[in-house]
């Protein structure tokens, strides 16, 4: 016999997880269904979704875990620390990072019990519309099927591989085998110079490993503002990471320890790196693999993502919606978690609303990169008559109290108007200092209304304030 819920969700990651605590709390009759067991030791299908599971936290343990083991190798000596002998145990490492994934998936379990969210344990699949109700497969351990009067898609992302290069996650590694590396690559390979190559080779050079890192793109983080996007690769190359920008990726020939990769440089020289290891991170794909959804009468578009409405996220066929990386926009966790409760609201009758132009990014490097709004080159394009205002680390007490004077924070404000129109922040914290922005952003604030505001002395938030006085020329501190 099927179970009938009001709403049904397909995938437990951040945009299905939510969407389901949220149609939950506005008292609807919710199931989750979550197919991938991520390595549970059980094999029983874990929610969080790739942020959790392979993704932002696990990404963000480690990136943690390194900085710990630079600081003690490079900066604890400024401060008068000597430390003899020290050592990285690189299972210890994982382990932990493990052991955060694990507490935080069994977190979502927790809040599903207490939402009283039933979790369907198996792959979703759409078998027809009858009587106003869909009606779907789960082909678990325990295969079993449901109705629902609606259906949240939130299927996500994979790993986009390169043709004729195989992954194996033991020599040649997407996200998810670059996580679990029992050690450090003596020479680490990374294809592509996005979020996750940084952020991944940052892991592995701060313990120790060689990286390179060949990117397609002749520019260096194109989505970036061009200033902050300079000053990281300024920065990053000064810590040790080596980039080749502008290569075409040839052959990738894996032996029995190593990797070679073949590729022709950005001036057409024929070139060739071996690596112990290599992590290929060009990109991501929405996931939409035997969804079925013909059998309710939905189509992917061109590039495999589900089309729908900018607002509302509902798909063509009424009743059916998806959110987070399998529709457009940003494949970040927070806008995935934004279109959850947004759909959730819809469904409920609510008129919520996103805008896409206050989500925040951040590349978790050090100095971390983050930003909100229009880059410099955007505003540029649009002929749209703007005032820079950047200021510093450097001139920060805190800063350098921190050892972290690396960086600067730039507000961009409408030359006319004084509205912010984006604010681009590379520095320690960067990912925290962003939320004030962000805020700023949503409320339509003037550079003017931060000038205003009294910030904690001494903070790395001043710098912020200072960017925005800077806009108007008037910096109290440079
Ligand atoms: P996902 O998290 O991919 O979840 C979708 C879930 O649906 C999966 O668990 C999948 O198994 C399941 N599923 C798919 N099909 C079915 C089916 N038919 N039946 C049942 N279940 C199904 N974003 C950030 O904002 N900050 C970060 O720091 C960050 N770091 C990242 C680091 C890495 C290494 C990677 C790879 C990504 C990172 N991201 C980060 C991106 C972030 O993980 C994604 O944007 C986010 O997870 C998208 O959420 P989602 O719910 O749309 O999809
Ligand atoms: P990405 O889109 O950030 O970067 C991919 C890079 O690979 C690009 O610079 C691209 O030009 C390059 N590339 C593509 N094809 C290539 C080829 N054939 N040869 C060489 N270079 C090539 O994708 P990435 O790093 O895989 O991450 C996927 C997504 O996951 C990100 O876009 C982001 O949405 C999300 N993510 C977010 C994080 C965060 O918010 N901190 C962290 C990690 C991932």
């Amino acid at each position: 016999m099927s179970q009938e819920f009001d709403v049904l969700v397909i995938g437990g990651g951040p945009g299905g997880y939510i969407a389901a605590i949220r149609a939950a709390q506005l008292g609807f009759k919710v199931a989750c269904a979550e197919s991938n067991s991520f390595d549970d030791p059980k094999g029983e299908p874990r929610l969080g979704g790739t942020c959790l599971n392979v993704g932002c936290i696990p990404s963000k343990a480690l990136l943690a875990s390194s900085e710990e083991y630079e600081n003690i190798a490079h900066h604890v000596s400024d401060h008068g620390i000597a430390v003899k002998d020290f050592s990285i145990d690189i299972a210890k490492m994982v382990k932990r990072k493990n052991d955060i994934v694990t507490k935080m998936t069994s977190g979502i379990q927790f809040l599903f019990r207490k939402n009283k969210i039933t979790f369907l344990k198996g792959h979703a699949a759409f078998i027809c519309k009858e009587g106003g109700l869909f009606k779907a497969s789960i082909s678990g351990k325990e295969p079993t099927e449901v109705t629902a009067k609606n259906v949240i898609i939130a299927t996500g992302s994979k790993a986009r591989h390169l043709p004729g290069v195989a992954v194996d996650n033991k020599l040649i590694c997407d996200n998810e085998g670059a996580l679990n590396f029992s050690q450090t690559p003596k020479k680490l390979g990374v294809i592509g110079a996005g979020v996750i190559g940084l952020e991944l080779g940052s892991v592995w050079r701060r313990l120790g490993s060689e990286v390179t890192i060949l990117e397609a793109m002749p520019s260096f983080l194109g989505a970036c503002d061009e200033g902050v996007a300079t000053e990281a690769k300024k920065l990053l190359t000064k810590q040790g990471l080596s980039f080749n920008l502008g290569v075409k990726i040839g052959e990738v020939k894996a032996g029995k320890n190593n990797v070679t990769i073949s590729y022709q440089d950005a001036a057409g020289a024929d070139q060739s790196l071996t690596v112990d290891r290599l992590i290929v991170s060009v990109g991501r794909t929405p996931n939409t693999d035997g969804l079925n959804l013909e059998a309710v009468g939905l189509k992917t578009d061109e590039r495999g993502f589900i089309p729908i409405d900018d607002h509302t996220c509902a798909t063509s066929v009424a009743g059916i919606y998806a959110v987070g990386d399998v529709v457009r926009g940003p494949m970040l966790a927070h806008k995935a978690e934004d279109e959850g409760v947004l759909v959730a609201e819809v469904i409920a009758g609510q008129k919520p609303h996103i805008d896409y132009n206050c989500i925040p990014w951040v590349i978790y490097t050090y100095p971390e990169i983050a930003w909100v709004g229009k880059t410099e080159q955007q505003l540029k394009a649009e002929g749209r008559a703007y005032k820079p205002g950047q200021f510093p680390f450097a001139a920060n007490g805190r800063a350098l109290g921190m050892g972290s004077s690396d960086g600067f924070v730039k507000v961009l404000a409408d030359a006319v108007t004084d509205e912010i129109l984006g604010v681009h922040i590379i520095s320690a914290g960067a990912s925290d200092l962003i939320a004030e922005a962000a805020v700023a952003m949503e409320f339509k604030a003037a550079a003017e209304d931060i000038a205003r505001v009294c910030h904690p002395h001494p903070s790395l938030s001043e710098v912020v304030r200072e960017a925005a006085l800077a806009t108007d020329k008037r910096a109290l501190n440079m």
